[in-house]
């Protein structure tokens, strides 16, 4: 058997044996480019279903279909080389049972060729994710903020408000991790909580809106480079400005093509210097 190209590539059980050390590093990534941009920088990147509200301008993440997720997730395995790829099931494709999951799990992993799944859900997901990572698929759980449960949830808010809340939190966070996640990511709780669950439970904790006691931070990486316009949310920290950059180009453009100043000679072929 021929060595892969793919042997450098940080692998789950490598992320799952870093709980408690250096910081895990993640983004989403959705497309070829930015993904290879990416990829020296981080640990692991998401194919997160927030690509339907990035990517394709949908309000939630449930009209993301699992054709869709195999499309970007194999653009992301092709634009990279180092990082550990995890691909979000959509909302639909696992929570029937564990065989509907296992059945959407393998064509992620076998249409893409990334590393490791990412499922939404609590204690009742606790069997979905044994039988998946039973059977030779890495999973990764996601607990606290909800998104493909917001019709339930009634909207995007912070959860573990309440001590009741928060031990429910805690309790799926165990659940999960206990069936074989090889992280967790946990999403817009209260900080003291997700504190709490990176203490308890065995695997890596990514926060998004936790905690910095987590074992590893992620961000959308449209978020973080400033390419939306609008609000901001409070967990964001924008490293980067890059719309206006963007406008500012586009605008340049439009100047120089009205004015007839682009394209220039040297951009033209067959025009002699002169
Ligand atoms: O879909 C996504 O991008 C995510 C992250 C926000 C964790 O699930």
């Amino acid at each position: 058997m021929s060595a892969s190209k793919h042997t450098t590539r940080i692998t789950a059980p490598a992320l799952r044996a870093r709980k408690g050390g250096e910081p895990i590093v993640c983004l989403t990534a959705y497309t070829a480019p930015t993904a290879r941009l990416l990829d020296p920088h981080v640990d692991l990147l998401l194919v997160g279903d927030s690509l339907g509200m990035v990517v394709y301008g949908f309000d939630s993440t449930l009209a993301v279909t699992l054709d869709l997720m195999i499309a970007h997730g194999a653009a992301v395995v092709r634009g990279t080389e180092r990082a550990c790829v995890v691909v979000d099931l959509p909302f639909g494709s696992y929570q029937e049972s564990p065989q509907v999951a296992f059945r959407a799990a393998s064509r992620v992993l076998a249409e893409t060729g990334a590393q490791a799944v990412k499922l939404e859900g609590g204690a009742e997901m606790a069997e979905t994710v044994a039988f998946l990572t039973s059977r030779g698929v890495p999973v990764m759980g996601h607990v606290g903020l909800l998104p493909q449960s917001v019709n339930a949830l009634g909207g995007y808010k912070a959860v573990g408000r309440d001590p009741a809340a928060a031990e429910r939190i805690l309790a799926d966070a165990r659940a999960i991790a206990e069936a074989g996640a090889f992280s967790l990511v946990i999403e817009g709780t209260m900080e003291p909580l997700a504190r709490r669950i990176t203490e308890e439970v065995a695997v890596p904790t990514i926060g998004i809106g936790a905690s910095p006691a987590c074992d590893g931070q992620v961000l959308v990486t449209d978020d973080m480079l400033g390419l939306f316009s609008d609000f901001t949310p409070k967990f964001v920290k924008r490293f980067a400005d890059l719309g206006p950059a963007i406008a500012e180009a586009a605008a340049g453009y439009a100047a120089e093509v009205k004015a007839r100043q682009f394209p220039g000679p040297e951009h033209c072929f067959g025009v002699k210097k002169g």
